[in-house]
């Protein structure tokens, strides 16, 4: 099935031609959603640019479209408005057709891509040696996301987590795991080394305390750099305990457990190379014993060129170089055509760059495209970087088990103001999908590109553009069935849809508007357009659910409604689902 939207294009740039020659089969026709609902529901503001180049007012150009436009079997007569614009409104029995063919269509309507492609999307990255903190719930959270839309899509994805596993920050966790755990690096067992913060903490404690340590932790990296045997045993276990530990973390987040683990480590060969690459194509410059690459459209404060530096003056790689490594890897092994770094907007300069040199070293092709989706910050209520009381970094795991404890306070007052009894069971697992679903939310649901305030209150709120008011929308749907003792999944591919009242018609346009939104998403990659979608179907489903009775009203109505009872609820699982987010039946 073909979206709407595709279907009127389509047909606009048949008109198109038939009205202006085959010069104009290329043209994009512009076709929007309405700016007002009382216009219809889509226009097409294709004649206005076309006026220069026809020398006609736009508005005859429109007239000429429109009769040659065959839209019959979708919209009411076309009419043309405004400086120039075509008004296109659907007709009822389109609408109708249309809902009954994704009643029972699992992925409602929304066709797989025509042009599937190998996706990476580079997340949620963090640097292992210290533990999760807030700064990386924007990238799980958002990648996680990204992830399920571009693969319910139909792309082919892969989640590469470029943690940042080597260098530096090990050396004091090489160091206090040679010390403090001897045994660990001589038997083949996996000794419980407890859960990483504890063991950060003890390391931190002991580095801080004794210049001895910090100088066997400084020995440390030189040797794990030489490719010390036992030095790099220790160094992979502590890799090991990381990724144990984060792991707890991402299932608690509900984070896709089908994330590979490429850290910076597994180019660490390949450097030598990059760097030779660069130096034989003529890009790479020596700048007092470092070698660097000279960048277009960079440059500091004097207004001199900024060079990219790719091997330090010792020898020694960086960021830079192994990300460099990474494109060249994504490209020629992986044979990504689109790569995907959700990854704070501090580092736009950092990407910028490395791309450049990427399509440079003729590394990035033109059939692939490489894409820093960056994001903003996470602000304490004070509008400040959310810090913990003694001035860090939140660690996440406390983010998390607060907004689970918050939800449960707020659930179990509800329940004693509604006189309800409910299990342990039943307020720990709402406890858990609401507040854990609250934070996502909130997340997603800001522009990717703003910094946002991190709020409990807020992102609990029963009321808005919520989690918990998501959630609750699904919960009304479930709870028509339950009440009317209905099977949605009987209603059967028969059942007829009867649109009369505004507010259905209203609900019927917008659940068929779902493939627009996520193609949309695909090539923006900003989630908020999918929580908006969600969020003014929420709205257009209760409006609906005012206006007009479902279980009293008389048949055929009432089953045209129950379906579009279901519809809604489908589409909003499905949606929740695409940003990560699992529903409840009750709450
Ligand atoms: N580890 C980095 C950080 O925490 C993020 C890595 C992002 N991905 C990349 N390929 N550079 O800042």
């Amino acid at each position: 099935m073909k979206s709407t939207q595709e279907q009127l294009k389509h047909k606009l740039q048949h008109a198109l031609v038939a009205a202006f020659g085959p010069d104009y089969a290329e043209v994009d026709p512009i076709l929007v959603n309405a700016s007002n609902p009382k216009f219809g529901d889509y226009q097409s503001n294709v004649s206005l640019p076309l006026s220069k180049q026809l020398k006609q007012p736009p508005r005859a150009i429109a007239q000429q479209i429109v009769e040659k436009l065959d839209v019959a079997d979708i919209c009411q007569p076309p009419e043309v408005a405004g400086p120039g614009f075509i008004n296109l409104k659907l007709t009822t029995q389109y609408l109708e057709t249309e809902l009954r063919k994704i009643q029972t269509d699992p992925r409602l309507g929304v066709t797989p891509t025509k042009n599937p492609q190998r996706v990476i999307i580079d997340y949620p990255s963090p640097n292992i040696a210290k533990e999760m903190h807030v700064g990386h719930l924007r990238p799980a959270v958002i990648g996680d996301c990204l992830s399920r839309i571009l693969e319910f899509v139909g792309h082919d994805v892969l989640r590469i987590s470029h943690v940042g596993d080597w260098g530096t920050p090990f050396g004091m966790l090489i160091a206090y795991l040679e010390e403090a755990y001897p045994q660990a690096l001589t038997t083949t067992n996996t000794l419980d080394l407890g859960d990483l913060s504890s063991f950060y903490r003890q390391a931190k404690k002991r580095f801080d305390a004794d210049e001895e340590f910090k100088e066997i932790a400084r020995q440390a990296v030189v040797k794990l750099q030489a490719g010390d045997e036992k030095t790099l045993l220790a160094w992979k276990i502590v890799c090991q305990l990381s990724s144990r530990s984060y792991q707890v973390i991402y299932d608690l987040m509900g984070i896709s457990p089908q994330i590979i683990e490429r850290g910076e480590s597994f180019y660490n060969a390949l450097l030598p190379e990059i760097v030779e690459e660069l130096d034989k194509l003529g890009l790479s410059v020596e700048n007092q014993g470092a070698k660097c690459v000279f960048l277009e459209g960079f440059t500091n404060r004097e207004g001199e060129p900024l060079p990219l530096i790719i091997q330090k003056s010792g020898g020694g790689y960086n960021y830079a170089t192994t990300d460099l490594a990474a494109i060249r890897y994504r490209v020629q092994v992986d044979k990504a055509k689109r790569v995907i770094y959700p990854v704070d907007a501090g580092q736009s300069n950092h990407f910028a760059q490395v791309f450049q040199v990427g399509r440079k070293a003729g590394w990035i092709t033109d059939d692939v495209e490489f894409v820093h989706a960056p994001f903003g910050l996470v602000l304490g209520e004070d509008g400040q970087k959310l810090k913990s009381r003694s001035g860090e970094a939140v660690r996440l795991q406390d983010l998390l088990d607060g907004a689970i404890a918050h939800t449960r306070t707020d659930l179990e007052k509800r329940l004693k103001e509604e006189g309800r009894e409910e299990t342990e069971e039943f307020i720990n697992q709402a406890a858990q999908v609401v507040g854990i679903s609250a934070v996502k939310y909130a997340d997603l649901s800001q522009n990717r590109t703003s910094n946002y305030i991190f709020s409990y209150d807020k992102m609990l709120a029963l009321k808005g553009n919520t989690a918990p008011y998501m959630l609750y929308a699904y919960v009304r749907t479930q709870g028509i069935s339950r009440e009317g003792h209905i099977d949605f999944e009987q209603l059967g591919a028969d059942a007829k849809i009867l649109l009369q009242e505004e507010t259905e018609l209203a609900l019927a346009k917008h659940l068929l508007q779902l493939d627009e939104v996520l193609s949309d998403v695909e090539q923006d990659l900003l989630p908020n357009r999918l929580c908006e979608y969600l969020y003014q179907l929420s709205d257009k489903f209760n409006k609906f659910y005012e206006n007009c009775p479902v279980l009293k009203s008389e048949e055929p109505m009432r089953t045209s409604r129950l379906v579009l009872c279901d519809l809604t609820a489908k589409t909003l699982r499905l949606g929740l689902s695409l940003l990560g987010i699992k529903v409840l039946e009750r709450m």
